[in-house]
Order: C-alpha cells, then sequence, then structure tokens
C-alpha cells in the first residue's frame, strides 16, 4: 500500500508574517525547496495574485506538490537544483519578488526506508534527493579514499572521523557496505555506547551533505539570487545545521554590514536590511510538535538599492570562499 507523507512546514507563521511585512503585493517568488508544498500552498493561500516556481531535486517529492498545488493555477514545478536558480529565474523571464529556501530534508525522504537516509531504519546505502544523480552513499562509503572519507566525517564535526574512516576501510574489505543498516552497525561496533546516537547522525548526515553537494548548492544559491533580485525583494531561507546557518549567516553579514579594508576611502553601503535580527528560532509550542523545528535558524533579508551598485559576481565569491574554509 502506498504510504501516506506529510511534513509539517517549520515556522510557517513566521515566514508569512515576515513576507507580509516587507511587500506589498508579491507576483512572483520561488520556493527553492519545494517538498511536500507545505510552505508553498501557504504563500500562494495569503498572496492571491502570485506565481510562484517550486524547485526540487526530488521527483517523487515534486509529484506529491503537483497532485496538491496544480489546481490553483499559479504554479509551475521544476526538478533542478536550486544552485541553478539563476537560468531557471531567466527561462520565465521575471525576478522574483522572494524567494524563500526551506534546507535539508522533507519527512517523505526521512521516512521512506528505501531512500537510505536514516539511520534508524535499514535501507539501501543511497541517501540522493535526486535520484537520477551518479553520486550516491555506497559509492562513497565503498570507494572513496580513508582520507577522503575522514574530511567528509570532519565536515559534521564528528571528533573520531579518522578512526572511523580507518573502520570503515578495514570493513569494505570483507565484502560491500550496502545498506544503512549495515553502516550503523559498523558505527556501533566502534564506537561507545553513550555516544552512538550522536556519531551516527554525524556520519549519516555529513555522507549526505556530500552526496548531495549541499553546501557548494546553497552558497551557488546565495551569490545567484542577489544576481536575480530587485532592490525591495525579500530573501528567506531556514537552516538545520550549524555549518549551512555559517555559509547564510555570512553572505546576508556582508551585506548588512559590508567590511571594507581598513583606511579604504569610501563608506560601504549595505545592500541588506536584515529582516530578523539574525536569526530566529521556532517558538516552544512547536518544538514540542514537531522535532524537526529544534534545530531551525530562520535568516531574511531585503534587498536593497545598493546591491545594484556591487560586483557581486567577485566581490561575494571571494569573501565566502574565505569565511567558509575559515
Ligand atoms: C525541508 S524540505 C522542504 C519542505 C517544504 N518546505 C514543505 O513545507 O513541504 C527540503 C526539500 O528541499 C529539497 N532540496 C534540498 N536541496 C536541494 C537543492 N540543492 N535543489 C533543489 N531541491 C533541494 C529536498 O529534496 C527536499 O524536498
Amino acid at each position: 500500500m502506498e504510504q501516506d507523507f506529510t511534513h509539517q512546514p517549520v515556522m510557517l507563521d513566521k515566514c508569512l508574517e515576515i513576507l507580509d511585512h516587507s511587500l506589498d503585493t508579491p507576483r512572483f517568488a520561488i520556493d527553492c525547496t519545494l517538498g511536500l508544498g507545505g510552505h508553498s500552498e501557504a504563500f500562494l493561500q495569503k498572496f492571491p495574485s502570485l506565481f510562484l516556481v517550486g524547485i526540487d531535486k526530488d521527483q517523487e517529492a515534486l509529484e506529491i506538490a503537483k497532485k496538491r498545488l496544480n489546481k490553483t493555477g499559479r504554479i509551475a514545478f521544476v526538478h533542478d537544483s536550486f544552485a541553478n536558480i539563476a537560468s531557471i529565474a531567466s527561462s520565465f523571464g521575471r525576478s522574483p519578488d522572494f524567494i524563500f529556501a526551506d534546507l535539508g530534508l522533507s519527512s517523505l525522504q526521512i521516512d521512506k526506508t528505501a531512500r537510505g537516509f536514516s539511520y534508524m531504519s535499514s535501507g539501501d546505502l543511497d541517501m540522493r534527493m535526486d535520484s537520477s544523480s551518479p553520486l550516491s552513499a555506497k559509492e562513497i562509503i565503498n570507494f572513496w579514499s580513508q582520507e577522503e572519507l575522514e574530511r567528509v566525517f570532519k565536515s559534521c564535526q564528528e571528533p573520531r572521523a579518522r578512526y572511523l574512516a580507518k573502520v570503515i576501510a578495514e570493513e569494505r574489505k570483507n565484502g560491500e557496505i550496502s545498506t544503512t543498516g549495515e553502516l550503523s552497525s559498523i558505527l556501533d561496533a566502534h564506537t561507545p555506547f553513550k555516544e552512538r546516537l550522536q556519531t551516527k547522525k554525524r556520519v549519516f548526515q555529513a555522507v549526505r551533505m556530500e552526496v548531495n553537494g549541499e553546501k557548494s548548492d546553497l552558497e551557488k544559491l546565495l551569490t545567484s539570487s542577489l544576481k536575480i533580485c530587485h532592490p525591495g525583494s525579500v530573501i528567506m531561507v531556514e537552516s538545520y545545521h550549524s555549518g549551512e546557518d555559517k555559509i547564510v549567516k555570512s553572505f546576508f553579514q556582508e551585506g548588512i554590514c559590508p567590511k571594507v579594508p581598513p583606511k579604504f576611502p569610501l563608506e560601504p553601503e549595505p545592500y541588506f536590511k536584515d529582516l530578523t535580527r539574525g536569526a530566529l528560532k521556532a517558538g516552544e509550542e512547536e518544538t514540542k510538535k514537531n522535532s524537526r523545528s529544534h534545530s531551525v535558524r530562520l535568516r531574511a533579508v531585503e534587498v536593497l538599492e545598493a546591491s545594484k551598485r556591487i560586483k557581486i559576481k567577485d566581490y561575494n565569491r571571494k569573501s565566502l570562499n574565505k569565511k567558509v574554509r575559515g
């Protein structure tokens, strides 16, 4: 029987409130992470003149969202990475009044064992958001070098990254590691009991982020967003992982309070207005009802006139890279 998947949109009321306060009559917007369409459905209800483009890497999610939202006649569905937002927007010939991204996984992906995202149940070691992409978790775990595995595990602050990479490199000599259950058992067998859950969380998250190129997609999304927005547009991002939130924070901060080298003769102009005063968290009531909202950080900015006077491509790219590496 078909399982019925639902996804509770996180901090939905706050997202609507920010958009409502900042925009008069939004007419064109991009939901970069359509998922099962929870946020988009509410955006379309709230703003009757709005036409939305909903992007998702996950064809299965798009099909579900299509069934839910197609009847509105005010949404286009795009199977792609949000890293390509510039070319997607240009194919519609319009600049978005707002851009929204709700990063990470949907409940559909987490709960469907066969997709291999969860360490709670055993499925194929897959973890691809886009099932047509060539790189899966199986490839990384079985064929990447021990050094590469260590780098991947370190990217999610796994303190025993070197040791666990060595363990996996040894274990795979006995045969392919092909399920999430097998990977979990290997990690458990080499981790003190008390630390098992956190270790699995970090390792699974690190592998998933690598499989889906999540950090580099996010960097591309942010730099491209600024290029396609117009003064008055809103960019709003929900992240669930400190590494991702750091990227969003640096990028926004750069525009809210631009820095120039000491003794630089010109006063830099802000090109973002901070709409959330840093990051907002979900309230107690929501976190009780929806555990996914526990780690969310919501940040939003309004694009200012000065954004059109800066050389976005070179300027931001360099400073962003420097910050991400640092
Ligand atoms: C947290 S869910 C979004 C849930 C949605 N807001 C809702 O209320 O139903 C994140 C979605 O973003 C998609 N996604 C993640 N990274 C992506 C990327 N780089 N490009 C396109 N879609 C992406 C995932 O496949 C997933 O469906």
